[in-house]
């Protein structure tokens, strides 16, 4: 397949010849991102030119929808039920699909429901089903990426002292401070409480400004977590505002909001959700682990420092980090990250409707849309997209088998030790092997793109987890040859 990647812009001949005149010496890389930047613009302004200002008690979509009733009816197909080959909207169960699953995640509640996510439509009503919250005490906090919770979390706030009144515009200290309080409240209240509270899963309020219809994001966690990625020393390079931020007198924190463009905030909307995160106690506060950078290691870092683990596995007693759908971090060491191309680019691509182009809010896999999803920018055939996105995703199963089968070998390793009376302390190097192969694996694992969204890091990281693991099982050999340390 050709991998000549074309301008986005070619949709129509006229845009071409502008294009053309205009930038004729500007590289095809170039040329995308400027492309996606000048969509995002005009349908920013389109949508202003027209739009009805709406307040911020507008949390139903069927109000917005009145207003635009594309988005709206697009946004509500996310009931669709389809099947990828790796991937796609079908809740099957993946314990059963891969059972090796059970054991390493034992003693945890995902070894007991782990299914496959499916479209946003479903989001409540899958957090209230599963096993993991049926039979598990869980915190509020687990709605922080589950439902339209801004209004709420205000209400809270205001309740409990916070200044300001429900009109303040949500870019205002006042609403902020009622943001964080009621934040707080409602992470720390139980699930069963705070889910009475919440009524519509992600919703138009969620990632639009009501008044303007701009791009808008509005997750504490992810406010605070950005914040700290760009106070941090992580590496940005796929992320230029933050960059001039840091080379900026920053005089205040790092605010997507006012300083982000309008290309990065089509992955900032979605990156309110779709990455790691951990519960910081007490309070379950949601936390997003990002001060020392969004890298696989550089989250393990700081967790270490924090001495933070989600379980002790129930045969190594590895004290294990849980990886948690972190999209937002591997897509930002991919190629289509460092060539600009958003998540809304593949996953919200433009449709025409009559004489003007929408964004399809039909959120879903990319493989079910390939004729708006990739090949604008792609001179290929849909079989041969198809063809190279399955040969990267298979690649990265089979290393992703060979870790798994390498992390169950040291975990049995370490039993059967165990069993021979090697005592715990003498186990200890297999536990942070296990700790560190895990992980990895984890971080691949529940990413859910199947390496897709950065292939030759999701490889990287898993050949770092077969490494770890197998360097673990070594260290259990070495400790029955001489249980005694010497
Ligand atoms: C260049 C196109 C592209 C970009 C950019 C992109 N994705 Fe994806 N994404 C894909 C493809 C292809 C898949 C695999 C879908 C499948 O296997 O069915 C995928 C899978 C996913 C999945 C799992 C979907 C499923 O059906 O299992 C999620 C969630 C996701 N992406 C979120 C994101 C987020 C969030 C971003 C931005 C941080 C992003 N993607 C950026 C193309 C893209
Ligand atoms: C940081 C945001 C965030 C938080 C907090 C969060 N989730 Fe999710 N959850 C997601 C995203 C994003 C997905 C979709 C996974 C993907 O990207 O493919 C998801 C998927 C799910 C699913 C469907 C797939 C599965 O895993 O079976 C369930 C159920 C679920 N979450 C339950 C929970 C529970 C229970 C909590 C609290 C312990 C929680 N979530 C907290 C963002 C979050
Ligand atoms: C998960 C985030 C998200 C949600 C939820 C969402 N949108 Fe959007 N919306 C986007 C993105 C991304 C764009 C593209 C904006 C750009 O390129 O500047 C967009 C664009 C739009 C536009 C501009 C025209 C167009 O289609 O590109 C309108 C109007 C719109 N959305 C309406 C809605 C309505 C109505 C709802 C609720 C039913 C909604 N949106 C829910 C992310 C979202
Ligand atoms: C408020 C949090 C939130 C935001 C914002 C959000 N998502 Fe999601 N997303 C989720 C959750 C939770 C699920 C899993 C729902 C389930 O399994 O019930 C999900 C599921 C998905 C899926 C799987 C759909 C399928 O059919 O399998 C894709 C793809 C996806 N999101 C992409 C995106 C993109 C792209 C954006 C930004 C335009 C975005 N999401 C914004 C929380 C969010
Ligand atoms: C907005 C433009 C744009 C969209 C949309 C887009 N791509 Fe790309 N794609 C690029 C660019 C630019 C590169 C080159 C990246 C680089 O320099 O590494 C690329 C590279 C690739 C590669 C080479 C391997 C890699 O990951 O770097 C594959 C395969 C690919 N794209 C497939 C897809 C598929 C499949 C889709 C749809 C789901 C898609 N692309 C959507 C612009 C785009």
């Amino acid at each position: 397949m050709s991998t000549e990647v074309r301008a986005a812009g070619r949709r129509s001949w006229t845009a071409y010849v502008l294009a053309l005149l205009l930038v004729a010496a500007i590289t095809v890389g170039i040329l995308v991102g400027l492309d996606a930047a000048t969509t995002a613009r005009k349908a920013a302004g389109r949508a202003s030119a027209e739009h009805v200002p709406l307040g911020e008690d507008a949390v139903d979509p069927a109000e917005w929808g009145q207003v635009y009733p594309f988005q709206y009816e697009s946004y509500r197909r996310t009931v669709d039920v389809e099947r990828t080959r790796h991937g796609g909207s079908e809740a099957f169960q993946r314990l059963d699909e891969d059972p090796l699953w059970r054991v390493l995640y034992a003693g945890y509640p995902f070894g007991i429901d782990y299914r496959e996510e499916r479209g946003h439509a479903y989001m409540l009503l899958d957090q209230r089903e599963t096993e993991r919250v049926t039979s598990v005490k869980q915190p509020g906090a687990c709605l922080h990426c589950h439902a339209a919770a801004t209004r709420v979390w205000r209400t809270l706030g205001l309740d409990a002292g916070a200044p300001g009144t429900l009109e303040d515009p949500l870019g205002t200290p006042e609403a902020h401070a009622q943001v964080a309080r009621g934040f707080e409240l409602m992470c720390a209240m139980s699930y069963e409480e705070a889910a009475e509270l919440v009524e519509h899963p992600v919703t138009c309020i969620d990632c639009h400004d009501p008044a303007t219809m701009r791009l808008r994001v509005s997750r504490p966690a992810f406010l605070d977590g950005v914040a700290a990625l760009a106070a941090g020393r992580g590496e940005v390079e796929t992320f230029d505002s933050v960059q001039r931020w840091r080379e900026s007198a920053r005089e205040s924190p790092y605010d997507p909001n006012t300083l982000a463009s309008e290309g990065e905030m089509r992955v900032l909307v979605c990156a309110q959700c779709h990455v790691e995160y951990y519960f910081r106690e007490p309070g379950s506060l949601v936390v997003y682990p990002w001060a020392n950078g969004l890298r696989a290691e550089q989250i393990e870092e700081l967790y270490d420092e924090r001495g933070f683990a989600d379980w002790t596995h129930l045969t190594s007693h590895a004290r294990l980090l849980k990886a948690q759908h972190p999209a937002f971090e591997l897509w930002s060491r991919g190629g289509h990250a460092r060539a600009g191309v958003a998540c809304a680019d593949c996953h919200m691509p433009q449709v025409r409707q009559g004489a003007k182009r929408v964004s399809d809010h039909h959120v879903r896999s990319p493989l079910l849309n390939v004729a708006a999803a990739c090949i604008p920018c792609h001179d290929a055939s849909e079989e041969d997209l198809q063809a190279r996105v399955a040969a990267i995703q298979d690649t990265t199963q089979e290393l992703m088998l060979r870790a798994e089968d390498a992390v169950r070998s040291l975990v049995l390793a370490v039993r059967s030790a165990r069993d021979a009376g090697v005592e715990d302390p003498v186990l200890a190097t297999a536990r942070d092997r296990h700790r560190q192969a895990q992980w990895r694996l984890d971080f691949v694992a529940s990413e859910n793109s199947m390496g897709f969204h950065a292939p030759q890091e999701a490889a990287r990281l898993l050949a770092e987890a077969i490494d770890f693991a197998r360097q673990g099982e070594i260290s259990v050999l070495g400790a029955r040859l001489a249980p005694d340390g010497d």
